[in-house]
């Protein structure tokens, strides 16, 4: 292979590896790390190389699925029709192509202004799948990979603005299953309002109401959505059995789900040719900041259901419609000074100290700069005027300098040596980026950002240990390790500054009730290096316990599927460390539970000595995941079948064994079905 082509390899790979961490933290932490438009930087340089090299695409490629696979915690089910996401324009010209592209595409026409476009704004929430059937709401899907989402039908039933029953009286002729789809989303108002009351108790706020919602609609207790207030538009109605282009048309669409109870967006426009269409671009680039929801584009639908299959669908995005994004918010401000933050690994991060600057009504002060390179790629200064850029509404970034406006005083940045916080020294390892301080245990700083990792919401969940009181207990030596937080005491609490005795109440049983936590909450909050929440629950469910997964090889762990050899090589090292044993050690001795719960019930012996086998593969469990779950729970796991076997599991792609089954009689059991078997008892 040439040079070159290695190259274009390694850059898809990459991509391939980058947007899949982004998506992660996107769509499972709810926690962005670059903006959306940095994001479709990458996706689109991805494209535009596998477009030229289609042979260096990969099944894994982030090209070939939407979102990211859905979250272990809820059951995972198949969509009936694939959610699909949407092809982006970012100008008019693009909008113009992409209409010219159609209207050739569509049978014997290649007249502009024969069809219709239903011009709706594109909420910024998440979408959702909702089933009716005779005319109740039985099923609430989140949108997952496209083809699996998460089953979140408790949360769902208790968003007011989801009707749970159809005013299908209204309507003759309805079909008695369809399938509505639409965007759930925190209006800004009770956004704001969760962020203050997060703030006040300690908490980290959300970064967006994107991310709000996110988090809201996944939560394991239905009580917990309940209260976030979340709101829902309609912009589908589909009956399955079907074909597309039997729908009625998205106008027609829109008035029905009106008439069944649905809210839809109620902004949106028939536009009969481009320029119409943007006009309405132009005017809601304005006018969105008016509204108590989020947009960020709209959404231009071939409003004719009769041609959507004509035009067709990629497996990524049907051609029938197409996303606009507004341009991403900027402003020029004043970047005063730097400050070197250091994370929970050690990592310095320059954040900018701003000239404060209102940028899509909110006002911005400070400004992540990401790393060294990314200052010496700017090749800013103090004092210089800056280009920041909010898109998607996460952190802002510095995108660029005006350098028209530099003054001769401006000073390059000095790199600190030394920590900040421990002055140790900075150093840069294993060719990455980043500089970090050496000082892993003692530096100030460190502890404080794994102790907030710790007790964050993902991990530990201890609610009103925020960082600020974090900080003051470290300051007044009550606290070093993780394990000092479940030593502490009302009266440690009520010497901190301001501390009632109520609030330090609640923080001592939200302390104690920690302590139940599952095992996967535990080995996310330990902050292994690479194991995020997903890792930490595949951890979770092989080991059974943190010991167990202490003690772990790297061999064992690599076998594991969804855990590579970075990922392996990185547990390995945090438990050769003496401190991070002790850790453990001191976290069982004060009873914080390091079992996985599943092995916690009273009756482990559920399945009663049945016989279970195994074909196809099943979503959501590894065939070793499966065998262990019967054995943990009583069962016995075989590989073959016979007319003594009591049930054969089947997951997709199976093989002959379903037919032999069905020949003997012997009782067949999907994924879903051998779950609830499992949870329930035989
Ligand atoms: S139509 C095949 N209409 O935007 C998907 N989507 O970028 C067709 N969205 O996944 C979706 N508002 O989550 C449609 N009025 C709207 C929308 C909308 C927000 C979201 C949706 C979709 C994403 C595509």
């Amino acid at each position: 292979m040439s040079e070159t082509l290695i190259n274009i390899r390694e850059r898809i790979d990459f991509l391939g590896k980058a947007i899949n961490h982004h998506r992660f933290c996107y769509y499972i932490l709810d926690n962005p790390e670059i903006s959306d438009s940095e994001f479709d930087k990458l996706y689109q340089e991805l494209t535009e190389l596998e477009a030229k090299h289609p042979d260096l695409i990969s099944p894994n490629s982030p090209t070939q699925s939407v979102g990211y696979n859905p979250s272990t915690d809820f059951r995972s089910i198949k969509h009936q029709r694939p959610m699909l996401s949407l092809d982006n324009a970012t100008s008019i010209e693009d909008i113009a192509h992409y209409l010219q592209k159609i209207n050739k595409n569509i049978s014997g026409s290649d007249n502009f202004n024969k069809f219709c476009y239903l011009t709706e704004l594109k909420i910024d929430g998440l979408s959702l799948s909702l089933i009716y059937e005779h005319g109740q709401l039985i099923q609430g899907l989140t949108r997952g990979n496209g083809s699996y989402g998460e089953d979140i039908t408790l949360n769902v039933k208790t968003i007011k603005t989801i009707p749970k029953t159809l005013k299908i009286s209204t309507i003759e002729d309805l079909p008695q299953n369809i399938e509505v789809r639409g965007e759930v989303f925190m209006p800004v108002s009770s956004f704001n309002n969760l962020n203050e009351g997060l703030i006040a108790n300690g908490q980290k706020p959300f970064a967006n109401p994107r991310n709000a919602s996110s988090g809201s609609i996944r939560q394991k207790d239905p009580k917990l959505t309940l209260k976030r207030n979340l709101a829902f538009f309609a912009y589908f109605l589909y009956d399955n059995d079907k074909p597309l282009s039997h729908h009625f048309d998205q106008t027609q669409q829109l008035d029905i789900l009106q008439k069944l109870g649905f809210l839809v967006e109620p902004n949106y426009k028939l536009c009969q040719n481009l320029s119409e269409i943007e006009s309405f671009c132009n005017h809601w680039d304005e006018a969105r900041f008016n509204l108590d929801y989020q947009t960020d584009g709209l959404v231009i639908k071939l409003n004719n259901a009769q041609f959507w299959e004509e035009v067709g669908s990629t497996t990524h995005s049907p051609r029938w419609a197409i996303a606009y994004k507004f341009p991403p918010q900027q402003a020029f401000t004043i970047l005063e000074s730097i400050d070197f933050e250091i994370g929970r690994t050690g990592v310095v991060t320059p954040v900018a100290n701003l000239h404060p600057v209102t940028l899509a009504g909110s006002v911005v002060k400070r400004a992540t700069l990401h790393n060294y390179d990314q200052i010496k790629r700017l090749d800013i200064r103090l004092g210089d005027t800056v280009i920041i850029e909010k898109a998607g509404e996460v952190i802002p970034a510095i995108v660029s300098v005006d350098l028209s406006k530099r003054l001769a005083a401006a000073q390059p940045v000095e790199y600190p040596q030394y920590c900040p916080s421990c002055n140790s020294e900075l150093r840069q390892l294993d060719n990455d980026v980043a500089y970090r301080c050496v000082n892993y245990y003692a530096c100030p700083s460190q502890k404080l950002r794994r102790l907030e990792h710790f007790v964050s919401r993902e991990a530990m969940n201890i609610e009103g240990l925020g960082v600020s009181l974090l900080k003051k207990l470290l300051d007044a030596h009550l606290i070093n390790s993780p394990v000092d937080i479940y030593k502490l005491t009302q009266a440690n609490l009520l010497s901190i500054e301001r501390m009632g005795l109520k609030s330090a109440g609640n923080i001592l049983v939200n302390i104690e009730k920690s302590k139940e936590n599952d095992l996967s909450r535990l080995i996310f909050a330990l902050g292994i290096r690479h194991v995020g929440l997903n890792t930490a629950n595949l951890l979770a469910n092989y080991f059974k316990t943190l010991p167990n997964l202490a003690k772990a090889k790297i061999d064992e762990l690599e076998a594991i599927e969804g855990v590579g050899p970075i990922i392996a090589q990185a547990i390995v090292n945090y438990f050769s460390d003496p401190h991070n044993i002790q850790l453990i050690d001191d976290l069982e001795s004060i009873a914080v539970n390091t079992k996985n719960i599943e092995l916690n019930l009273p009756n482990s012996g559920k399945l009663n000595q049945k016989s279970f086998v195994l074909t196809g593969q099943l979503q959501s469990l590894t065939r070793l995941a499966a065998s262990e779950l019967i054995k943990a729970s009583g069962g016995i796991f075989k590989d073959s079948l016979s007319s003594k076997t009591d049930y054969l599991v089947v997951g997709e792609n199976p093989g002959s064994k379903l037919l032999k089954a069905q020949k003997l009689g012997i009782m067949i059991l999907d994924e879903t079905q051998f779950k609830e078997l499992v949870n329930d008892g035989a």
